[in-house]
């Protein structure tokens, strides 16, 4: 990953570890799975698109670093959620034991709930001198939109009921679309709104972006969990065809799958080639989506 995007991934942490709420104040239980969840780890993907998307667009100030935060605890509430035994009851995350092994059930369901309100209230407080109340209450309807039943939560519903069972490619990527395809788009549209962006085709070209580089990524993780160690990947690896889930690789194969990741790359980039070279961190991240190693 280029220098630059390193260093927001910095940004970004430090921006999560002010929002989340402190480890010694009551209840301090509920606090510690938060943060556990949050901090330690994670590629920081999804603020790192709102930063890229900022950037392409103009804008590099604070006013990113709320929807940054809030998108990436939206994420890691999905993960604490995810990992429970009644969805994929997995005891690994991040290369460490998951929050409810940790904490127990009761607390992880509980710090999924109470990280998702704080995403809302961290996009609902009003930023600085230069706050734009429209535009935080457009970024709190994509990010309401990309996480409930048409977009994350939904995606969630559609992998329970499809295992075992044999889907369509459409419907294969209509799952994908909304379950981890809806927030990565949300992150590109957070930053283009927190940049001030009410243009509706450069916000239309943006969503294509999302749209490719969301479906990118889970095929990536969909061919990491067959070809991927468990150290490097930080999860069980071989989760999903010991639990029947049916992804990429298990509908078209690995080669084909690798080679519409390909394709999925050429549509990111050709969506935002018109942004030119303020572009290039949007550009970096839909190449790292495809190619990351974990
Ligand atoms: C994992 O997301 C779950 C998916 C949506 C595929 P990431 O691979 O972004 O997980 P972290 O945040 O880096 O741990
Ligand atoms: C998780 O997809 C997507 C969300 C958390 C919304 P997976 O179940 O494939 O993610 P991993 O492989 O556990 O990270
Ligand atoms: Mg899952
Ligand atoms: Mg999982
Ligand atoms: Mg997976």
């Amino acid at each position: 990953m280029p220098a630059p995007l390193k260093a927001l991934v910095g940004r970004a942490d430090d921006a999560l570890a002010r929002a989340l709420p402190a480890e010694d104040l009551a209840p301090t239980e509920l606090h510690r799975a938060m943060r556990y969840a949050v901090l330690g780890g994670g590629k920081r993907l999804r603020p790192l698109l709102v930063y890229a998307a900022g950037h392409a667009l103009g804008c590099d100030g604070g006013i990113l670093d709320a929807p940054a935060s809030a998108v990436e605890i939206i994420h890691a509430y999905s993960l604490v959620h995810d990992d429970l035994p009644a969805m994929d009851d997995d005891d690994l995350r991040r290369g460490r034991p998951t929050c409810h092994i940790v904490f127990g059930e009761a607390m992880a369901i509980l710090a999924g709930d109470a990280l998702q309100a704080l995403a809302f209230e961290i996009l609902a407080t009003p930023f600085g001198a230069d706050d734009d109340a429209m535009a935080r209450i457009a970024m709190l309807r994509t990010l309401g939109a990309a996480c409930g039943a048409e977009g994350m939560a939904g995606g969630q519903a559609f992998d329970l009921s499809a295992v075992g069972t044999r889907l369509s490619l459409d419907e294969l990527e209509r799952m994908h679309a909304y379950k981890t395809g809806a927030l990565i788009r949300a992150s590109v549209r957070l930053g283009a709104l927190a940049a001030g962006c009410r243009d509706d085709a450069l916000l239309q070209r943006l969503d294509r972006y999302g749209h490719a580089v969301g479906l990118a990524f889970q095929v990536r993780d969909d061919i990491l969990d067959i070809e991927g160690e468990s150290a490097v990947i930080g999860k069980t690896a071989g989760k999903d065809a010991a639990a029947d889930k049916p992804t990429f690789p298990s509908i078209i194969g690995l080669d084909a799958s690798k080679a519409h990741l390909t394709a999925l790359v050429d549509d990111a980039l050709d969506a935002i080639a018109p942004l030119g070279p303020r572009a290039e961190w949007l550009a970096d991240l839909a190449r790292y989506s495809a190619n990351r190693g974990h």
